[in-house]
């Protein structure tokens, strides 16, 4: 074997796409363009999730997460939060049959305890009734923050320390890992930003330390499988290093 095929060898094969998740942007503006409310933006956008689950599911992908509402959401005017939760409920009532019929199964990361005790009952129901579903891991991150999540991790961290469970030098990566959002699914491979923004936005700070990006100025109610598919294809040509060499 030639050095270079050596080489070659090592570079890590990492190009299948197992776990997309998404930064849904952009439905405020898309709304305000056509002379509409908001909200009507969002509600556009809930079509855009439809299609991007159905997507996923067609593509066989094994997880996909979706940014629904952010920590930092709050600070928008009172209305727009409040039609955006009902949203959120009428949606989650209305889709999780076919959720279920799917073997979609549905898990929501944040911190849900904010929420009605009406929208919190509808996730632990819709939770409840597709956690034995084989097939698409549907993430909707939903008062979830990058920040927040690591903060959890590391309180549950103290706490065995505090008990005497746990060392300080005991804790490596690999612990923190199991203490955050998402810690049971294959790594997150893609992320998505619709919208035209270059930023995370406090989404995933932990988890997308390896992930590829792609942004697009597509506005989010206007994400369809052909744009997608475009991610899709981006993802496909690059060559994920992981820190090892090039050649
Ligand atoms: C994304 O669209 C949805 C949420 C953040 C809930 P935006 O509401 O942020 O839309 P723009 O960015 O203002 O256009
Ligand atoms: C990110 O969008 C949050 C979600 C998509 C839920 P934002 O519109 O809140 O992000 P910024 O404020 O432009 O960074
Ligand atoms: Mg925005």
């Amino acid at each position: 074997m030639s050095s270079k095929n050596k080489l070659k060898n090592y570079k890590p094969k990492g190009t299948k796409l197992r776990h997309v998740a998404i930064i849904m942007d952009g439905n405020g503006r898309w709304a305000h363009k056509k002379g509409k409310l908001r909200i009507f933006g969002h509600q556009a956008g809930a079509e855009s999730v439809r299609r991007a689950i159905n997507f996923a599911v067609s593509y066989h992908l094994d997880a996909l997460t979706l940014y629904a509402f952010s920590s930092e959401n709050w600070k928008r005017p009172r209305q727009e939060v409040i039609a955006l939760l009902e949203l959120f409920v009428r949606v989650l009532e209305k889709e999780v049959h076919n959720l279920h019929k799917n073997k979609i199964r549905l898990n929501v990361i944040g911190d849900i305890s904010r929420f009605s005790a009406r929208l919190q009952d509808c996730i632990r129901y819709s939770e409840k009734k597709t956690q034995h579903n084989k097939g698409l891991i549907l993430n909707i991150a939903a008062n979830y923050g990058g920040r927040w999540d690591i903060i959890h991790g590391v309180r549950a961290l103290a706490a065995q320390v505090q008990d005497g469970r746990l060392r300080p030098d005991q804790i490596e990566e690999q612990t923190l890992s199991e203490h955050l959002c998402l810690n049971q699914i294959a790594p997150v491979d893609l992320v998505i930003r619709t919208g035209g923004e270059y930023r995370i936005s406090n989404f995933l700070l932990w988890q997308v330390a390896y992930a590829e990006f792609w942004f697009t100025e597509t506005l989010w109610p206007d994400f369809d499988e052909h744009v997608f598919e475009r991610a899709i294809n981006a993802f496909l040509k690059r060559e994920r290093r992981f820190g090892c060499m090039t050649v």
